[in-house]
C-alpha cells in the first residue's frame, strides 16, 4: 500500500493528539475534508468526491450554493448574533409556518438534539404526564430520553428501554416506553397498558431510511387521537426534504408537533420545534401559569446568519420542479443501484426513498430496527470502502441526495457502483 500523502497524515496526527479518537465523533478520522462545491467535496490530498454525506443532511441544495453564500455575507456584514428577535429569524419562522402543516408557531434551537429535548419536555408539560412512546431504532438527539433503545446491539425478546450511551440514569427508563417501527398492534397494547400515562408518541416519521408502512402514520395518529396523546414527528431528517412540507405533506398525516433541523439552516447551527397554536403556548410565559410554563432558551437560537442561509436554501427548494426532478433522480438512482445488487447475486437491497437511502445486505422485508440487524455489516464497510476509493463519500447507512446532482454525478455514481461491486464480487 502506498503510503498515505503527507498533508492529510500530519494533519490526522494532528487530530489524534487533540482529539479523543481523532475525530469530532462524526465519521472516520480519516476523512478531512477541505472543500466543498456545488455536489462535491475535496479532501486535505485534492481527492475529489461526489458529496453524499451532505454534511449529514443539511447541505441539500448544495455546497457553497450562490444564493445561501450571498445571503450570509450580506448577513455577516451586518452582525452576527443579538440574542434578540431579527427580522432574518422571524422570515424563516414565516416560512416554516407557511409551509409545514402542523406549525402554528415556531421556536429556535440550534440543534436537533436541543430541539427534540425540548420538544420532549413540551409535550410532557401539555400533557401533564411523563412517558414518551418512541421506537426502537429511532434517533432523536442526544438527550438522555432520546437516547434510549435507538441501536440496542441484542434487544431480548421484549421492548425494555436500553440506553445507548454510559452516564444516563437508571431511571430514565421508566419514562419512555419503546415499541416496534411499523407495528400498530404493539402501540396500541402499550397506550392500552399504559392509559393516562402517556404524553406523546415521538417518533421519526421514516425511522432512519424505513418507511412507514402504509397505513401506519394514519393508525399513530387515530390511536393518538383517540387516547388524548400528542404525536410528535421529528422531522429533523425529513422536513423540507421529502416535500416542502416535510413527511407530514408527503403521507398527509398531521402531528400536533414536529421538530426541525438540518435543511432549515442551510449548513448553520439552526433547528427548531413547531406546533399547534395551544402547544406553543406553553413557551409564552404570558399566556401560560406558572405550573405550565416551559422556558426555552438558547445564547444563538434565532441566529441571523444560520436564518439567512436558511431562507436562501428553502427558496432554492420552493422553485416549482425541484421535487418532482428530486425524486426522478433519486428513483433512477435507487433502481441502478438495485439493479447491480442484484445481477451481482447479492443478497441486498435499496431500502429508503428518493431523497435518502441505501443498500441493506440482508433479504426479506425491511420493518423495523431488528431487521436490520439481519444485514451483513461487513460487506457493507467493504462496499462504502471500495465507494470511497472510487471517489463517492457517504456516511455509514445513508445516501443523502442534493436537490442539485446533474447527470456527470449519476453516471459517475453508477460507474462507480458498477466497479465497486463487480469488484465486491469478483
Ligand atoms: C431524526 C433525527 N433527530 C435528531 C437528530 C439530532 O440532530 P443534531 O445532530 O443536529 O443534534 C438527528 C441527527 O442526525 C436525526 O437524524
Amino acid at each position: 500500500m502506498s503510503a498515505q500523502p503527507k498533508t492529510e497524515t500530519t494533519l490526522l496526527d494532528r487530530a489524534r493528539q487533540v482529539l479523543p479518537g481523532g475525530t469530532f465523533g462524526n465519521t472516520a478520522a480519516d476523512v478531512i475534508v477541505s472543500e466543498g462545491k456545488g455536489t462535491r467535496v475535496w479532501d486535505e490530498n485534492g481527492k475529489e468526491y461526489i458529496d453524499y454525506l451532505l454534511g449529514s443532511g443539511p447541505m441539500i441544495v448544495g455546497h457553497a450554493h450562490p444564493e445561501v453564500t450571498a445571503a450570509v455575507r450580506a448577513q455577516i456584514e451586518k452582525g452576527t448574533t443579538f440574542f434578540a428577535n431579527n427580522a432574518k429569524g422571524i422570515e424563516l419562522a414565516e416560512v416554516i409556518v407557511d409551509a409545514v402543516p402542523c406549525a402554528d408557531k415556531v421556536r429556535f434551537a440550534s440543534t436537533g438534539s436541543e430541539a427534540d429535548a425540548f420538544a420532549i419536555r413540551l409535550v410532557r408539560a401539555y400533557r401533564g404526564r411523563s412517558k414518551i412512546l418512541k421506537f426502537e431504532g429511532g434517533y432523536h438527539g442526544y438527550s438522555d430520553y432520546g437516547l434510549m433503545s435507538l441501536a440496542p446491539p441484542k434487544p431480548g425478546n421484549d421492548y425494555r428501554p436500553q440506553p445507548d450511551s454510559a452516564g444516563i440514569p437508571d431511571n430514565v427508563r421508566d419514562h419512555i416506553l419503546v415499541a416496534p417501527f411499523n407495528d400498530v398492534d404493539a402501540v396500541a397494547g402499550l397506550i392500552d397498558a399504559h392509559k393516562g400515562e402517556i404524553a406523546a408518541v415521538f417518533m421519526e416519521p421514516v425511522q432512519r431510511l424505513i418507511p412507514p408502512r402504509p397505513g401506519f402514520l394514519e393508525a399513530m395518529r387515530e390511536l393518538t387521537e383517540k387516547n388524548d396523546i400528542l404525536l410528535c414527528f421529528d422531522e429533523v431528517v425529513t422536513g423540507f426534504r421529502l416535500s416542502y412540507g416535510g413527511a407530514q405533506q408527503y403521507y398527509g398525516v398531521t402531528p400536533d408537533l414536529c421538530t426541525l433541523g438540518k435543511a432549515i439552516g442551510g449548513g448553520f447551527p439552526l433547528s427548531a420545534i413547531a406546533g399547534r397554536e395551544e402547544i406553543m403556548a406553553l413557551f409564552d410565559r404570558e399566556r401560560t401559569d406558572a405550573a405550565h410554563f416551559v422556558p426555552q432558551v438558547g445564547t444563538l437560537s434565532g441566529n441571523p446568519v444560520a436564518a439567512a442561509a436558511g431562507i436562501a436554501t428553502l427558496e432554492v427548494l420552493k422553485r416549482p420542479g425541484t421535487y418532482e426532478r428530486y425524486f426522478e433522480v433519486g428513483n433512477r438512482l435507487k433502481s441502478a443501484l438495485s439493479e447491480r445488487l442484484q445481477r451481482a447475486g447479492l443478497e441486498a437491497q435499496v431500502v429508503g426513498d428518493a431523497p435518502m437511502f441505501d443498500t441493506v445486505f440482508a433479504g426479506g422485508e425491511i420493518r423495523n430496527y431488528r431487521d436490520t440487524l439481519r444485514a451483513d455489516k461487513t460487506q457493507m464497510s467493504r462496499l462504502n470502502a471500495l465507494l470511497r476509493a472510487r471517489g463517492i463519500l457517504k456516511g455509514e447507512n445513508k445516501y443523502y441526495l442534493s436537490v442539485i446532482l446533474d447527470e456527470d454525478d449519476i453516471a459517475q455514481t453508477i460507474d462507480a457502483w458498477d466497479d465497486a461491486i463487480t469488484e465486491m464480487t469478483a
